[in-house]
């Protein structure tokens, strides 16, 4: 059975935009995992949008599941990930302006520093997952660099506005995992998953973990919002 990684970033989106300490994605975290979410993942961003520093050595002392670090495959958070020990770390490609990850990492183009950067990780002990798109050359590439994992990105088949489009990208995710497991890579999978998109991909089988951060994040603001409001008429009224 797949596991749940929940990916707490947008809780610091929301603490970051009024530059407060709450919500606090640890607190999140720790409630996910109460939740029986299997992983928490943070993408913590050279800008530092969201996810910050704190963050990431609070949760490792914290957590009780795996701690899975998103990062680009710089110095910067090679040199933080060796400190701060996560169990995994997801490389993902990143630009600035991007809103979120905007699609799997070119591993054939980038493979020279995607190895030193690897090496260096593997070294420190910890596991690495290549966020890749469901393409053939892209996961042979990942393998023959040496991850132990990949993370298939999942946004082309959520985004597909037709049917027919919903299809083919599920397939290719299909030819992805079988393709994986032919090479001994573990699977992660994840970007874009919601409510009505994700029981098709934990249904090919395969996927050992769901990276899922937007969608939960969004419901979990809206199904607590009437507690919030009644708790807060309780205070206004007196009790
Ligand atoms: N996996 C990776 C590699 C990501 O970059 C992200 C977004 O931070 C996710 C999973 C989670 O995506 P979403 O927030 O769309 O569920």
């Amino acid at each position: 059975m797949a596991r749940l990684g929940v990916n707490v970033d947008h809780v610091a989106t929301i603490r970051q935009a009024r530059g407060t300490s709450e919500p606090d994605p640890v607190t999140a975290a720790a409630l996910a995992e109460l939740a029986g979410a299997e992983g928490i993942t943070v993408h913590l961003r050279e800008d530092r949008r969201h996810i910050q520093d704190r963050d990431v050595a609070v949760l490792r002392r914290t957590i009780k599941t795996r701690l899975n670090l998103e990062m680009a495959a710089t110095e910067e958070m090679v040199g933080i990930a060796l400190k701060v020990r996560p169990d995994a770390v997801t490389l993902v490609p990143e630009k600035r302006r991007e809103l979120t990850t905007e699609g799997g990492l070119d591993v054939i183009l980038h493979r020279e520093i995607l190895k030193k950067q690897m090496t260096l990780l593997q070294e420190g002990g910890i596991t690495v997952s290549l966020f890749v798109d469901p393409d053939a050359e892209q996961i042979k590439a990942s393998h023959r660099l040496g991850a132990e994992y990949i993370e298939i990105h999942t946004g082309l088949y959520c985004d597909a506005q037709t049917t027919e489009g919903s299809r083919q990208e599920l397939a290719k995710i299909e030819q992805a995992i079988r393709l994986a497991q032919k090479l001994g890579l573990g699977i992660n999978a994840g970007h874009g998953l919601d409510y009505r998109n994700v029981r098709p991909v934990a249904a090919l089988g395969g996927i050992e973990e769901f990276n899922i951060g937007h969608s939960i994040i969004s419901r979990a603001v809206l199904v607590g919002l009437e507690r919030a409001v009644r708790e807060m008429l309780e205070q206004i009224r007196g009790g």
